[in-house]
């Protein structure tokens, strides 16, 4: 019988975390995690890094949106490629074309929440049903040889909230870390995360894959405390880091004792600029510009009298109209 700490040298993520004081992972975010974005966020101090959720029934048909989403610079690393789906023979051969793309984990998501997901019984609808969610899970860790990680939810509703049970079921099925955002999927994003529950599964005396602790963590004090109070492997920030890529170097300097500053102007302005320019590069100018659109209120969040810039970059067509904006008015 081989004791807790035999398990956790065999386990690459735990290797993986090891490599971090404190290991913080920018969540995987349909539409906002793209390779752009990852790249700031990790200039920034995101030690890990997911793509965002590819559909198993899409990359096993090799749909080429899919495959575009599992691209990822070397820089990246340490790179997980995100899966969702409920069927088990999609859900082998997407993990397997993951594979072939040589991240370091695979993660397969049992906790997004939204209808389109759902409904087909994929994403948090599994955790309407365990033991399915153990079997299907299962099938992937057996048909990779890469570390396979689950993230979740704490359950379906208030009534039903199964995460303590569910990640002992799924460690026994061999996933190597389980993130959990400390949310039931009724909650969607609204009402507070509860952390108790992350800690439970933490402190769960069975458990020995590391523990990743996720939801509304929005500060570098934040971050600090829940780590500390749940005890958890690491953290993982989501919609904190849009527009706020700032909130990385933040966490790693209150950690230090440094008191986590918060960018001027002008710098928004640069990392800004620069995440426009990379995703003109990766989507195409026009896609690009689009894109773009949806992060400008949350760069310049707070800064008076914003709101008459943003009006007009929401109708800039090219870059040098943006860097105007921005800049010269
Ligand atoms: C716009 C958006 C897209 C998301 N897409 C994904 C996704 O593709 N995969 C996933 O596992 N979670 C996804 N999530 C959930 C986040 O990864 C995270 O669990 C959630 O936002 C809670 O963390 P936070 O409070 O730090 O934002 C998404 C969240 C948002 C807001």
């Amino acid at each position: 019988m081989h004791d807790r700490s035999y398990f956790e040298k065999m386990n690459p993520i735990q290797s993986i975390l090891e490599q971090f004081d404190f290991p913080v992972y920018l969540a995987p975010m349909e539409e906002v995690t793209d390779p752009p974005f990852r790249h700031i966020c990790k200039e920034f101090g995101a030690d890990i890094l997911i793509s965002e959720f590819i559909s198993s029934d899409a990359l096993s048909r090799e749909v080429e949106k899919s495959i575009k989403k599992m691209h990822f610079e070397e820089g990246e690393r340490p790179f997980g490629i995100q899966i969702f789906g409920h069927d088990e023979d999609s859900l082998i051969a997407a993990a397997k074309i993951a594979e072939s793309a040589s991240p370091d984990f695979i993660d397969i998501n049992w906790g997004c929440p939204v209808r389109k997901v759902v409904t087909k019984g994929a994403g948090s609808a599994i955790l309407k049903d365990i033991p399915k969610m153990a079997r299907l899970t299962k099938a992937v860790v057996d048909a990779v040889k890469l570390p396979v990680t689950v993230k979740t939810r704490l359950g379906w509703e208030e009534s039903d909230k199964p995460i303590v049970e569910a990640a002992e079921m799924l460690q026994d099925v061999g996933i190597s870390a389980i993130t959990i955002h400390g949310r039931t999927r009724a909650q969607m994003y609204g009402g507070k995360a509860d952390w108790t529950l992350i800690g439970q599964v933490k402190n769960n005396p069975r458990m020995t894959i590391p523990v990743i602790g996720n939801g509304d963590i929005d500060s570098a004090e934040k971050a600090v405390e829940c780590r500390q109070r749940y005890g958890v492997d690491a953290i993982m920030v989501g919609r904190a880091a849009i527009g706020n890529p700032w909130i990385f170097k933040q966490i790693k300097d209150f950690l230090q004792g440094k008191e986590p500053a918060l960018p001027n102007y002008d710098e928004r302005v640069k990392v800004c600029l620069r995440h426009l320019k990379l995703e003109m590069v990766w989507k195409g100018e026009r896609s690009g510009i689009l894109e773009m659109r949806k992060h400008y209120a949350n760069y310049f969040k707070g800064i008076p009298h914003f709101k008459e810039k943003k009006i007009r970059l929401m109708s800039a067509m090219s870059y040098e109209e943006c860097q105007n904006i921005l800049i010269n008015s």
